[in-house]
């Protein structure tokens, strides 16, 4: 067997120019809304981790204590193949399963270049023996994994924990599920964590802490759009809310101006009356039955299903349907 020292790092990320177009998009629509991943530069991908230690966000904490309690259940319902994860962020929560699972290798993909390429490093001293190739990627619109020895000639298995398709609108909730399918190939299974709908006062504190963290978080992409897009917009002149819409069972999390504004960014003007929201991202939340309405037109079937004890959270490991 052969200790790996340094994971292998391929950087996909969007260029400057698929940015600004994808921000023009944005700013265009109404409500006006950007893309979730941009919420992911350095500084973004560090107060998300800081979103996951606060008392009243609940969702990391629990769905990682699962992750480890289940880690041997999860490794036999995934089976032997290469592991995937999806939108990794800090890995902290793959280590368990690894070591049950002992993948052929492990992928990582994410948004944020520096921040992937030093957690997979940290993830790789703690786990010499599994191969890891990282790639910087917006992984929803990765239609394949680059050709690499890694990847030749194994099952491909999926992990995408955190309830992160809970940024994706159903109609593209159901479009990544069908790439996923695709790109993981006959034969795979994925893995992955749904958020379930709760009281409305938890949720809202939960994506509006009291200290702030998420506030932070959300108004960081104004000076991410700032930097990388020479934008001139001023966070103190947006209010950050979350509320919870019943209707579409989704957290909205908005930045709303304070003020009549005019900003800059992208090479266009915006105008912004006061009370005029952006749309950071949102939340969806899904019973599992919700859930497996758009995974089964996706292409995938429920194998099974673990919850924590306060049913606040699942995993369900799903399997192609073809397979
Ligand atoms: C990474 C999308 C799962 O929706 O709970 C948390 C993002 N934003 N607090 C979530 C988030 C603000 C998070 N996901």
């Amino acid at each position: 067997m052969t200790l790996q020292t340094r994971p292998q790092l391929i950087n996909l990320h969007p260029a400057p120019a698929d940015m600004a177009r994808l921000v023009r998009e944005g700013l265009g629509r109404h409500p006006r809304q950007l893309p979730a991943w941009l919420l992911y530069d350095a500084e973004g991908s560090r107060l998300f981790e800081a979103i996951g230690q606060q008392p009243e966000y609940s969702l990391t904490r629990v769905e990682t204590a699962l992750l480890d309690q289940r880690a041997g259940e999860l490794a036999a319902a995934l089976g032997p193949g290469v592991l995937v994860e999806f939108g990794a962020g800090n890995l902290r929560k793959v280590g368990p399963l690894l070591e049950a699972l002992r993948p052929a290798a492990y992928v990582p993909l994410d948004i944020s270049a520096r921040h992937l390429e030093q957690s997979c490093a940290d993830l790789q001293t703690r786990h010499p023996q599994v191969p890891m190739l990282a790639i910087c990627c917006d992984y929803s619109q990765l239609a394949d994994l680059p050709a690499h020895p890694l990847l030749q000639g194994q099952r491909r298995h999926g992990f995408y924990p955190g309830s992160s398709i809970g940024n994706f609108s159903p109609p593209e909730a159901r479009a990544l599920l069908e790439q996923f399918a695709r790109l993981l190939g006959p034969g795979s299974r994925l893995l992955i964590g749904i958020d379930h709908p709760k009281p409305a006062e938890r949720l809202e504190a939960a994506y509006n802490d009291a200290a702030g963290v998420s506030a932070a978080f959300a108004r960081n992409l104004l000076v991410r759009l700032n930097r990388d897009l020479a934008g001139n917009l001023d966070p103190t002149a947006f209010a950050y809310v979350a509320r919870w819409e019943a209707s579409h069972s989704r957290v909205a999390m908005a930045l709303v101006s304070s003020c009549a504004q005019t900003v800059s960014v992208a090479g266009q003007h915006w105008r912004f009356a006061a009370g005029d929201e952006l749309i950071a991202e949102y939340s969806l939340k899904y019973s599992t039955e919700a859930f497996l309405q758009l995974a089964q037109p996706a292409g995938w079937r429920l194998g099974q299903r673990w919850s924590d004890p306060a049913g606040e959270l699942s995993l369900l490991l799903l399997e192609r349907a073809d397979s």
